[in-house]
Order: structure tokens, then sequence, then C-alpha cells
């Protein structure tokens, strides 16, 4: 169980270092495109490169070893639901960074929803660590 547990922490750690370097990296990007009077970035963008080879497979690695230790350990307290419910916000915002991606390689605005993705990541994961490390009991747990 162990190996899970350290296999699902690694990776959510690679998955969070990403998601917190994309909205910086997507809004710099898009920034030194304009200063540069270059053309948008193009459709191999290392934003897009990020995305789709470093945090998009952490983020499956870490839910599925995070779903095999819940599996393994039978875990229901209201704390992991509560967890799991930030996590489906986290893939979410995961989700928006693609976007925001998309909208970079088409030379759209970026800046402000870049910044607004990176404190809505920020908060989401001191509230997700937080639940994981306090265990807060609640109701039936
Ligand atoms: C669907 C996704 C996820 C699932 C199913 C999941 C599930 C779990 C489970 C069952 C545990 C063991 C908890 C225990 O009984 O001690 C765990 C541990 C942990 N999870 Fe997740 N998790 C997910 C995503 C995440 C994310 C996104 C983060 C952080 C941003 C995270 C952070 C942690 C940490 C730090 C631990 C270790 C807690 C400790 O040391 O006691 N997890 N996870």
């Amino acid at each position: 169980m162990l190996w899970l547990l350290t296999l699902h922490i690694a990776a959510l750690l690679v998955w969070a270092a990403g998601l917190i370097y994309l909205p910086v990296l997507i809004a710099g990007t898009h920034t030194d495109s304009l200063a540069l009077g270059d053309s948008p970035a193009s459709a191999d963008s290392i934003a897009r490169w990020v995305f789709t080879r470093i945090a998009s497979p952490a983020a499956a690695l870490a839910i599925v070893a995070g779903s095999a230790v819940f599996l393994v350990n039978g875990t229901t307290d209201l704390w992991l639901m509560a967890k799991l419910t930030l996590v489906t916000l986290l893939v979410v915002a995961h989700a928006f960074s693609g976007l925001l991606v998309i909208r970079l390689e088409a030379g759209k605005s970026v800046v402000p929803a870049s910044r607004v993705l990176l404190v809505s990541v920020l908060l989401l994961m001191a509230a997700i660590l937080w639940l994981v490390l306090a265990k807060p009991v609640w109701g039936w747990s």
C-alpha cells in the first residue's frame, strides 16, 4: 500500500507543479510574443508540450494511484469526500489550462484568465492539502 501512496504523492507533486507553471508560462509566452511583435505561439508551443507531456500524464497517474489507495484503504470519511470534491474542481482547472493553451496559440487574450487560474489552483491545492493532512472529523466520520 505504501508504494501506491508514494506513487500517488509523487504524481500529484508533478501535477501540482504543472498546474502552477502553466498559467505563468501561458501569460509569459503571450506577453513575450506581444513585446517581440512575433506571430502568436504556433501549435507546438512549449505550453502545449508541458500540458500534454507532463501535467496531463501526471494528473492521470495521481488520480489512478489515489483511487487505488482509496479502494485498498476503504476510507469513506467525510474529509476524503470533501477532498475528492475539491479534486474535481482541480480537474476542471486542469481542463481550463488546456483551453488557455489553445487561446494562446490563436493569439487571443490569456493574461487575465491565467491570473485567475493561478490563484484558483493555489487556493484549491492549499484546501486539498489541509483536508488530507488535517483529516478533520465531521458528521459520521
Ligand atoms: C481523484 C484523485 C484523488 C484520490 C482518489 C485521492 C485519494 C487519496 C487517498 C485514499 C489517500 C490516503 C488517505 C489516508 O487515508 O491517509 C490520499 C493521500 C494523499 N493525497 Fe490524495 N487523492 C486524489 C488526489 C489528490 C490531489 C489532487 C492531491 C493534492 C493536490 C492529493 C494529496 C494527497 C496527499 C498529500 C496524501 C497523503 C496524506 C498523508 O500523508 O496522510 N490527493 N489520497
